[in-house]
């Protein structure tokens, strides 16, 4: 782990340049990794999106990893020059569009480990996701499933199943935050309250104008006694998603009130 206890590890963002709805450019990307920096975050894996069918026809497939590498290594680079104490790797998002993608490569998966961020389509939940999920981790991979609380049709019954078919699940910073609507946020609260969420991510998508809703989600989680929860759902969990190593149990947060005092002294500590 890292050395500095409270840095944030962010598993979820667009930050390759022009290669998705994401950062448009390299100065997007300083831009938006400064900021990130700024907010306590010091390892950021980026996740541009893939159809999952791309890893079905290896042609289209190597030409879209082409791209993508190429991007990728001027950010690396100029990341390196400006901000060289950052982190900085990448996975993909891989919309599950067909029911059998290929994660054998490892440029799909999350910094090379065997952790794969994924979303469905449409942002429904569509039929046979159980049996999609069971096999992805029967081939050795550990899917992750991207804000969950977005889709249309999730309910609790199916995140509880999603589990336990061995999926993690992470929630954005800014479905606490109403970003996404007022489902979106009651339902990261009940992934919370019960301690279902593994992990929590920016899914920033690298412009000046976008938020990234890192604070006001550790103030809405902090003033319920979350700072427990939040130091497994920001650092340690995802940071051993670098170490190839499972999510550790996330304590279910308290419905009672906080103290503002001690948010404000937490997020005073965390961005030190
Ligand atoms: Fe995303």
């Amino acid at each position: 782990m890292d050395q500095d206890p409270t840095a944030l590890v962010d598993i979820h963002n667009h930050l390759v340049p022009g290669v998705d709805d994401g950062a448009r450019s390299l100065e997007d990307v300083l831009a938006s990794v400064e900021r990130m920096a700024r907010e306590g975050i010091r390892k950021i894996i980026t996740t541009p999106h893939l159809d999952g069918s791309l890893t079905l026809d290896a042609g289209r497939l190597e030409r879209r990893l082409g791209e993508v590498d190429e991007a990728f290594e001027l950010a690396v680079r100029a990341l390196g020059e400006r901000l060289p104490h950052i982190d900085f790797r990448r996975g993909h998002e891989v919309m599950l569009d067909v029911p059998d993608v290929d994660f054998s490569e490892p440029r799909l998966r999350l910094a090379g480990t065997s952790f794969v961020l994924v979303e469905w389509p449409h942002l429904r939940v569509p039929p046979g996701t159980l049996q999609v999920l069971r096999r992805v981790r029967s081939e050795g991979y550990r899917p992750v499933v991207a804000h969950p609380e977005r889709y249309m049709g999730i309910d609790l019954e199916i995140a509880r199943r999603w589990r336990e078919a061995g999926a993690y699940l992470q929630v954005n910073y800014g479905s606490l935050d109403g970003r996404y609507g007022g489902d979106a946020r009651t339902f990261a609260g009940q992934l919370l309250r019960r301690g279902w969420a593994d992990y929590l991510a920016s899914d920033f998508h690298g412009r000046p104008e976008r938020k990234l809703y890192r604070a006001e989600a550790w103030e809405r989680i902090g003033s319920l006694d979350g700072e427990e929860a939040l130091a497994r759902l920001c650092v340690t969990n995802p940071g051993r998603i670098l170490l190839d190593q499972e999510p550790l149990p996330v304590p279910g947060i308290p419905q009672k009130r906080g103290l503002w005092a001690k948010v404000k002294g937490i997020l005073k500590q965390e961005s030190a």
